[in-house]
């Protein structure tokens, strides 16, 4: 128990804090006297988390899918939590870059090898019969998802791959805009129209993802890499971190999420058309996206490998090393 004089002298300085602002301490502390005790479900709004699964269809296994996404954007969010940081540091101290960058990793850690519980934990008769009561809605559209590619890179390198070279960074976030890869995924080749899925992301997210764009143009995670003192790149742990994060979010994620959709969407030749309407055979593949955070980091052969494991061990088994 804290002393009279300990209290007394706590009084005091409140008293200075809410004279500063304006304030009357007393009232503030009638406030102290009426409020109730906080509680562990109303701090983090237990009642509410739990009320938000709530599925479209009477198959069981819908609700694991709902809780996953809803798990996984939360993950999301703390990526998201630790990019704002990196990008809003003016330290520039190669320490607070390596911690936040692993702090991401270990994100991703857990994101890549929980996902098993969409590849191994629903029935696949549920899931091709409760997805049918979704379309058009589809984890394309999660905002968040574009949000940490936004945040970790250029613009520049979030164009399609094919159209990467015809641009620079000179380039308007706007025009860049429109020829990035995830577009072009959710546009038919023949006819130019876009997925619904695609026309709907757009109206609802087009001017916040660039305004987001615009405002972290020259203070990206690879902006802010390629800004440090050349000593200072050349820091090991750094490298290895951000290489990490590279592969996590481009190669890593996308080969379980892909290995979900193989689980499920994959039938003989012919694959099952997807909620979100993408040719997703062609579309998903980390090796035919190309979506690299931090070319620098890589060497030319390792950048035209990027993700191929993946087509090795679907095309030639006997040379994939896993
Ligand atoms: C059984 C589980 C899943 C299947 C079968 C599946 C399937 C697909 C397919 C086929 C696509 C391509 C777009 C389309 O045409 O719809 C896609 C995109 C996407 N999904 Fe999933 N998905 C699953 C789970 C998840 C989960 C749990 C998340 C977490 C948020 C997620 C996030 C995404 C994202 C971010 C994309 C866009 C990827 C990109 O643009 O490269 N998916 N998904």
């Amino acid at each position: 128990m804290k002393s009279k004089e300990d209290i007394d002298l706590q009084i005091s300085k409140l008293e200075e804090k809410y004279k500063n602002s304006g304030q009357d301490l007393s009232s503030y502390l009638d406030g102290l006297l009426y409020q109730r005790y906080l509680t562990y479900w109303d701090y983090i709004h237990l009642d509410t988390l739990l009320s938000l699964q709530i599925p479209r269809t009477h198959f069981p296994d819908e609700e694991i899918f709902i809780m996953y996404h809803q798990i996984t954007e939360l993950y999301f969010k703390l990526i998201l939590h630790e990019q704002k940081q990196l990008v809003d540091d003016k330290t520039q101290e190669v320490d607070f870059f390596i911690e936040k960058a692993n702090r991401i990793n270990s994100y991703y850690r857990v994101l890549i090898s929980s996902f098993s519980i969409m590849i191994n934990g629903m029935e696949r008769e549920q899931f091709l019969q409760y997805r049918m009561a979704l379309l058009p809605a589809s984890g394309f559209q999660s905002a968040q998802y574009r949000m940490i590619e936004i945040y970790a890179t250029s613009m520049k390198n979030l164009v399609h791959h094919t159209e990467r070279a015809s641009f620079s960074s000179e380039n308007e976030i706007e025009e860049l805009y429109e020829h990035i890869y995830w577009k072009k995924g959710a546009t038919d080749k023949a006819t130019g129209e876009k997925t619904l899925t695609l026309k709907q992301f757009e109206y609802r997210y087009t001017p916040r993802l660039i305004r987001i764009a615009n405002q972290v143009k020259d203070s990206s995670i690879y902006a802010k890499y390629l800004q440090l003192p050349e000593k200072v790149k050349q820091n090991e742990s750094l490298i290895k971190a951000l290489k990490e994060l590279d592969v996590n979010a481009n190669v890593n994620w996308p080969l379980m999420h892909m290995g979900s959709a193989y689980r499920y969407l994959a039938k003989d030749k012919k694959p099952i058309d997807a909620t979100g309407g993408t040719n997703w055979k062609e579309y998903l593949p980390p090796s035919f996206q190309k979506v690299v955070f931090f070319p620098e980091l890589y060497s030319k052969d390792e950048l035209n490998d990027w993700g191929k494991q993946w087509v090795d061990h679907i095309f030639n088994p006997e040379k994939s090393t896993h």
